[in-house]
Order: structure tokens, then C-alpha cells, then sequence
């Protein structure tokens, strides 16, 4: 079973080939470097390059696994959730690759994809829960079986992801800012007091806004007295409060809900202190965490094709009519 995947729903274009499962081609071409100028997404600019890219991304990947357009069974896509724009040129893809070769469509959610990754690195053991940290989400999501998702916990305002961008950007670090807030973290000290959102009763919901406000606050107070700002503490700081409320929710719910696993999954997965954190405190739990290699934390269309797998084997199709869907929710 030869599945050719597409995933174009922020700012990667990607294109993957799998082969019964093996991975034969994963390219990735990142617009990161484009959108650094502006300080996040610029959907517009975005579209435009996924148009531009996305034939050059389909030439290479058959190229790499050394396949022709007539050898595949299936054209997987994300269909949602993303920007509408870049979306509409991946379904777009598909849908003429499907029509032309009259091979089915197979339409993908993109935050299943995110938990499907770890399929790359172990087997899913059900029930499990997923824990879905991204630029745009910020979800517990609970899985009693394959394909089958229960949304336990999320954010009432930002995404966490969003939250590292923003206070990236007051500290004067580069966009995307997880990873230079997780190295300058990693080498400072969490001096600077910070609120910590309290979890609701009976609720795995997070908020990220006043975390946020309180970080520029706190800076632009500082930078008024003509203080220096210590951006390696306030890094710490920051991330010790940011990376505490997504292991509490997560081990709240996982301990309520009896899971069996912990899968993380999204950008915000690549979190050196969240993985350790996560792997730590479940130390003394009889519960297995599944953390995603690093290639698998940002978007691609490897993960597109593992979700597509499933599918199949369901008899999932989509209809040349599919159109996508910014606001797609994972459904039960
Ligand atoms: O899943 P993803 O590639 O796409 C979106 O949904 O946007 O996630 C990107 C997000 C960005 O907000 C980025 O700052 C964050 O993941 N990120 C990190 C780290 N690496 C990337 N956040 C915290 N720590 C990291 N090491």
C-alpha cells in the first residue's frame, strides 16, 4: 500500500511517501525564514508560497522514494484545522492527483496527525491521552481506540505555543520563539515571580493570556525604572509557570481518566523541560509516556500519511467535493 500524503496547513509544505508503512520520503520545505520578518504567520504570504512550492515538494518526494505518480494508491491531505488559504492548496493538490489517478482521497485531520507521529517511534496502547501543544492548540485530548477522540481539557485563550511566540518577541528573541526561550531557560533562573493559573475544579482547561500579559507587563515595568531585564531568568521563569500548567492538566486527567499512556505531540512537544518534566513525574506511575522524535514535532506529512493508514483501513474517502475546514474539530 503506497500512500502519497500532502500537508500545507501553516507554514510548512510538505510532502511524504510511505510505503506499508515505511517511510520513503518526507520533504519538508519551512517558510520560517520568510515569516521571521513579520513576527509570526503572514496567512497571505503563506498561501503563496505553498502554491509555489507544492509542485517542486510532490517532483522531490517521488524522486526520493524513487516512485512515479502511477505507482500510488492513495492521496492523503490535511483538510483542517489551519489557515484557509494554505489548506485550499494541499486539498487542492490531492483532489487532481485523486482525479487524475483515480485513486481515493484520503482527508486527514491535521492535530491526529500530531498524535500520530509517535507511530513513528512506538505503538499507541489505548486508553491513552494526548497531549496536543502547538502554535495554534492546546489540547488533552483522551483516546479509548484508535480514531476515536474525546477533547478533556483546552485553552480557554492562547495556545501555549502562542504564548512562547509573544513573549519571545517583548524579549527581543527570534520567531518562533520555543526553542531560544527553552535554551536561554535552560541556562538561567526563575527569579522573577510569576502568577500561576490554578486549575478549575473538575476541569483540565488551561489559560495562557494572563501568563502572557503578565511577562510584557512585568518587562515594560522594568524597562520604565531602567532596569535591566535578565532574559535568561525571565526565560526560566517563564517556562517553569508555562510548562508546569500543561504536567499538572496532563496528570490530573491521566490519573482520573485511567490511561495507559501519555502521548506528547506538537510543536510545543520538542520542549526539553517538558519532556523531562513529563518523564519524571511519571516515574513512580504505571504509565507509559510516548514522546515523538524532534523531526516529528513540527508539521510534515509523514504523520499526514500514518493517520491516513488508519483511515484506509476504516474506508474512510473523501469526495472530490471535500473542501477544508480552518476550524475543523478532532471528532469522537
Ligand atoms: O506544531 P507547530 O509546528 O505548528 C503550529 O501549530 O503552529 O508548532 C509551532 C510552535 C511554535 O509556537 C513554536 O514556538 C513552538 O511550537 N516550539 C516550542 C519549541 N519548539 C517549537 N515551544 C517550546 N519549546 C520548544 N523547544
Amino acid at each position: 500500500m503506497i500512500i502519497l500524503a500532502i500537508e500545507s496547513s501553516c507554514d510548512e509544505t510538505a510532502v511524504a511517501i510511505t510505503k506499508d508503512g515505511e517511510l520513503l520520503a518526507n520533504v519538508i520545505s519551512s517558510q520560517v525564514d520568510v515569516h521571521k520578518k513579520y513576527g509570526g504567520v503572514m496567512p497571505e504570504v503563506a498561501s503563496r508560497l505553498h502554491a509555489e512550492n507544492i509542485g517542486v515538494c510532490l517532483k522531490e518526494a517521488l524522486e526520493r522514494a524513487n516512485l512515479s505518480f502511477e505507482d500510488v494508491d492513495y492521496f492523503a491531505v490535511t483538510e483542517g484545522p489551519g489557515l484557509v488559504g494554505c489548506l485550499h492548496v494541499g486539498v487542492t493538490a490531492a483532489k487532481t492527483l485523486s482525479l487524475i489517478y483515480d485513486k481515493p482521497l484520503i482527508p486527514v485531520h491535521h492535530l491526529a496527525g500530531h498524535i500520530y507521529a509517535c507511530e513513528y517511534v512506538g505503538e499507541l496502547k489505548f486508553p491513552l491521552l494526548a497531549v496536543v501543544v502547538s502554535g495554534g492548540n492546546t489540547e488533552l485530548v483522551y483516546m479509548k481506540k484508535h480514531l476515536s477522540y474525546k477533547i478533556v481539557g483546552e485553552t480557554k485563550d492562547d495556545a501555549v505555543g502562542e504564548c512562547y511566540d509573544k513573549v519571545a518577541r517583548v524579549l527581543g528573541l527570534p520567531y518562533p520563539g520555543g526553542l531560544p526561550i527553552d535554551q536561554r531557560a535552560r541556562v538561567g533562573k526563575p527569579t522573577y515571580k510569576l502568577p500561576i493559573p490554578h486549575r478549575e475544579k473538575g476541569t483540565y482547561d488551561f489559560s495562557y493570556s494572563g501568563l502572557k500579559t503578565a511577562v510584557i507587563n512585568l518587562v515594560h515595568n522594568l524597562e520604565q525604572k531602567d532596569e535591566e531585564v535578565n532574559v535568561n531568568d525571565m526565560c526560566a521563569s517563564f517556562q517553569e509557570v508555562a510548562i508546569k500548567m500543561v504536567v499538572d492538566r496532563t496528570l490530573a486527567a491521566a490519573r482520573d481518566l485511567g490511561v495507559k499512556q501519555i502521548v506528547l505531540a506538537g510543536g510545543v512537544s520538542a520542549n526539553s523541560y517538558l519532556r523531562e518534566r513529563v518523564v519524571e513525574e511519571l516515574k513512580n506511575f504505571s504509565i507509559e509516556v510516548l514522546i515523538p522524535p524532534l523531526w516529528c514535532t513540527t508539521d510534515n506529512a509523514a504523520m499526514i500519511a500514518k493517520v491516513a493508514e488508519h483511515l484506509i483501513k476504516e474506508g474512510v474517502r473523501g469526495e472530490l467535493s471535500l473542501s477544508p475546514d480552518p476550524n475543523l474539530r478532532l471528532a469522537e
